[in-house]
């Protein structure tokens, strides 16, 4: 059986509200937020936290730090201080927190003392997870409540955390509404396999043609969207032992070839829900027939590396004869064969989704890549490669 790591938006959410879970096979992100809130929880105030590479972790425990009041200054590697942090410290300040950035963009992102006002009503403007969940847990430590409008859903794992700790959260409509006054019961959480890490074996599995079984997913519906469009490009999926366990959906994942793989068009409210894979889904669109379209992703702009140009560039690399347009927020891919099987040098970007992404498209040609690091998978999936190997090679 492949073991899979824990879910890294699950554990990340129950490290920052100080829920137990069970610590073993998991990635440095949630490694790094782990001991930023256990340190947090030990000294309480005036710390400088480093959150390595984890944008969750530095976005929700900013939130959870600003609304206890105390001071605090939260820092990351590379990538992570180079991310827009102005999403989270725009809404908090409005609410009462004070907040500063460097060059009012980026990490070091320093909190000082403040106080939340009462009865916050805020409208997403981004579908973004991370924001929300910032603001939820700001509530929650300042014992205040919140109101959230949001338009497009994104991944609902911190309601259900909270909810499955007896807080009085509730939905509305498109309106999230929490009342943080009340305390949360500490549980024991089983956090779920990581579906975005499973992403990539299920694409293996239907790439080269297997029917490797991926037990005990999280298969929340705000992050499986990935799994309509394999559907919807030719592939067969089959879930089996459903189950909820800590409020969160899960199954084991069957996943293989249909019929031969057809490009798709990706738009609009999806995005949110498969965002983590879309650059999969380039990879696959490349063994796909016809065009293959993603449009309203900018935000794919802002993860660990500027996953639009890099991808695009290493596609080019990887296959020189494929046709690629750039769009600021998406791509389009016409798929072409490469006879050349010549090995090639790809950039990271540091980033673990495009390291494993072009791994999966490696299996399918047999092209060697050289990648200029491969440590960064560790953020998400370590044992990644070993996995790879003895499955798939
Ligand atoms: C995450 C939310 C998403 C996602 C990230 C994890 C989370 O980011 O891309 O990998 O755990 O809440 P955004 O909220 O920036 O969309």
């Amino acid at each position: 059986m492949i073991e899979l790591p824990k879910d890294k938006s699950i554990a990340q959410r129950c490290a920052v509200l100080n829920l137990d879970f069970d610590e073993s096979f998991i990635g440095e992100d949630i490694k790094n937020t782990l001991q930023a809130a256990n340190q947090f929880a030990e000294y309480n105030k005036d710390l400088t936290l480093n959150l390595g590479n984890s944008g969750t972790g530095i976005r929700l425990l900013t939130g959870y730090i600003a609304g206890s009041g105390k001071k605090c200054t939260l820092i990351g590697d590379k990538s992570l201080s180079n991310r827009p942090m102005r999403r989270i410290s725009d809404p908090l300040n409005t609410w009462g927190a004070k907040i500063s950035l460097r060059e009012n963009k980026y990490p070091p992102i320093e909190i000082a003392e403040s106080k939340l006002q009462s009865n916050f009503i805020y409208e997403l403007e981004i579908p973004s997870a991370q924001i929300k969940s910032c603001l939820l847990l700001a509530a929650l430590s300042s014992k205040t409540k919140i109101e959230i409008i949001e338009k497009i859903p994104s991944r609902d794992h911190t309601e259900r955390l909270l909810q499955e700790c007896d807080a009085m959260i509730f939905r509305e409509g498109n309106k999230i509404i929490f009342d943080g006054t009340k305390e949360i019961t500490k549980k024991f959480i089983d956090v779920p396999k990581d579906f975005s890490s499973a992403a990539y074996l299920i694409a293996a599995n239907i790439l080269t043609d297997k029917d490797i079984p991926l037990i005990g997913i999280g298969v929340n519906k705000t992050r499986t969207a990935f799994l309509d469009v394999l559907v919807e490009m030719g592939a067969k999926i089959e879930l089996r032992n459903g189950c909820v366990i800590s409020n969160e959906q899960r199954a084991d994942i069957t996943a293989s070839l249909n019929k031969n793989l057809k490009g798709i068009s990706i738009s609009g409210k999806k995005i949110p829900n498969l965002i983590d894979e879309i650059p999969l889904i380039a990879i696959m669109a490349m063994f796909a027939e016809g065009k293959t379209t993603i449009r309203d992703a900018k935000e794919l702009r802002y993860k660990e590396s500027d996953r639009i140009s890099l991808l695009l560039d290493n596609m080019k690399k990887f296959n020189p004869n494929i046709g690629l347009a750039e769009f600021e927020d998406g791509f389009e891919i016409i798929p072409s064969k490469n006879l050349n099987n010549d090995s090639v040098d790809l950039e990271t970007g540091g980033d673990h989704r495009i390291i494993m992404s072009f791994v999966i498209a490696a299996l399918v040609t047999g092209k060697k890549i050289n990648f200029d690091e491969t440590e960064s998978v560790e953020t998400s999936f370590p044992g990644f490669f070993e996995v790879i190997k003895a499955w798939y090679q």
